[in-house]
């Protein structure tokens, strides 16, 4: 028996989809059981680097989602519409879904989990975050059993790039977002990745499944990588730091208290280690380290887009889904592992909650007792420094760097405030947050 796929969008991930499904050698036998249907694509001349019979190739998406030979959609189009009212649509008319729609599903998942278990349908997603890192099963099924801490991700290839790359030549972040660009590791309108939007959507997803709860996007705390200069990720490096964009997912609250779990979720540079994990992760590669009891640490690494291994995600998606229909289906339930169980949304704590240690560096004039009243008012707010260095000179100004000890983010922006009105403080061109 085949299963019949409706493929939505032949671009990068669609085609490496079709490819994989068209060479099943090697690879489990299942993949010699998916049948590509139909195709939905904007242009039929358009050449592909794939070949499907024209028969295959449509421009009637509308007409795959509600094709009654169609088994599970494959949403591939990115964007959120058409794609939301075509998932929509393709689970009212009872067809399994596998997508690597973050943005869809990190603001409509859910509408769209609702429906599909009224409709008692699947709605995978392993290809929305991380490409072609298996992360997703892995934390519905291996490590399902855990009580899991924290989610700490390196999740957007192009800023890690773009950060490595500052860091490896000292170049500036436009510049090398430029160089990004005529490379193609950075799209033209740049915004989503380094904004910090793409990460937001991908540890709203991540979050909400290790916390068992939905996740409000407008919740998270979202900062982007633009003010991230070549001189902080100096003074970062002198200090034993890199600065990565991380999108973390933490529990405030202990599992074994009674109280609802009160969760920090949020995406900003933050300067990591250089003893820890995520501070090798180069390049446009993306790793995932979870926390939780009793597995201690683990961390999921590899290619985070891409053609091949977006595809293999997609793939292997349909090949559960498949492998399910194929051993019960619908006539049994929904797979508990596989399927959304919760319905309620988590509590996400303000940012100014946020226990966290800073670097932060000021221009300030050049007299005696500079630092010391920036001292004070760190003092008064109970903020304790870790290190405060004073290293070099921007034409007249002196660049006072310093890093807190675990401070209130309340606290920590209050004692900046007043520092902002003294006479000797001209600016304070950086703050950045430390792991
Ligand atoms: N634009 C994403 C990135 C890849 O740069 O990682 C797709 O999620």
């Amino acid at each position: 028996m085949a299963f019949k796929i409706g493929l939505l969008g032949l671009g990068t991930v669609g085609t490496g989809t079709a490819q994989i499904l068209q060479q099943p050698t090697g690879r489990h036998p299942m993949v010699q059981e998916i049948e590509i249907h139909k195709v939905g694509v904007r242009s039929l001349d358009k050449p592909r680097s794939v070949s499907l019979p024209s028969e295959v190739l449509t421009t009637d998406v509308e007409g795959i989602v509600t094709d009654p030979a169609v088994d599970i959609v494959v949403e591939v189009l990115g964007g959120l519409e058409p794609a939301r009212s075509l998932i929509l649509q393709a689970i009212a008319h009872g067809k399994h879904v596998v997508t690597a729609n973050k943005a869809v599903i990190s603001r409509y998942g859910d509408e769209i989990f609702t429906a599909a278990n009224q409709a008692g349908v699947y709605v995978l997603l392993e290809a929305a975050v991380g490409g072609g890192i298996p992360v997703i099963q892995p934390l519905k099924e291996s490590l399902g059993v855990n009580q899991i801490s924290s989610i700490t991700g390196i999740v957007n290839g192009t800023t890690n790039y773009i950060l490595t790359k500052m860091q490896a030549t000292g170049g500036a972040f436009t510049d090398i977002l430029s160089e990004a660009q005529q490379l193609g590791y950075a799209e033209a309108d740049p915004t989503a990745d380094v904004d910090g939007l793409d990460a937001a959507d991908k540890i709203a997803i991540l979050a909400s499944l290790a916390f068992g709860g939905r996740i409000k996007l407008q919740d998270i705390h979202c900062e982007g990588i633009r003010q991230v200069s070549a001189a902080d990720i100096a003074y970062a490096e002198k200090l034993g730091f890199v600065i990565k964009l991380l999108a973390v997912a933490k529990r405030e609250s202990t599992v074994d208290t009674s109280e609802e779990d009160l969760l920090q979720v949020r995406v900003h540079p933050t300067l990591v280690s250089t003893e820890h994990p995520l501070a090798s992760i180069s390049g446009v590669y993306n790793a995932i380290l979870v926390e939780g009891e009793p597995i201690g640490q683990v961390m999921f690494f590899g290619p985070g887009a891409g053609a091949g291994p977006t595809a293999s995600a997609v793939v292997s998606d349909i090949v559960n889904i498949a492998a399910v229909l194929k051993t019960g289906g619908k006539t049994e339930g929904l797979h508990p592992l596989l399927s959304c169980t919760h319905q309620h949304y988590c509590a996400i704590a303000p940012i100014g909650e946020l226990v966290t240690r800073f670097y932060v560096r000021f221009l300030t004039k050049d007299h005696p007792g500079v630092i010391g009243s920036l001292g004070t008012c760190f003092g008064k707010q109970g903020v304790s420094l870790e290190s405060i260095v004073q290293t070099g000179f921007q034409g007249d100004l002196a660049e006072i760097v310093v890093v807190t000890h675990d401070v209130r983010e309340e606290n920590f922006r209050q004692a900046l405030e007043q520092m902002r009105t003294l006479d000797a403080v001209d600016s304070i061109p950086s703050i950045l947050r430390v792991l």
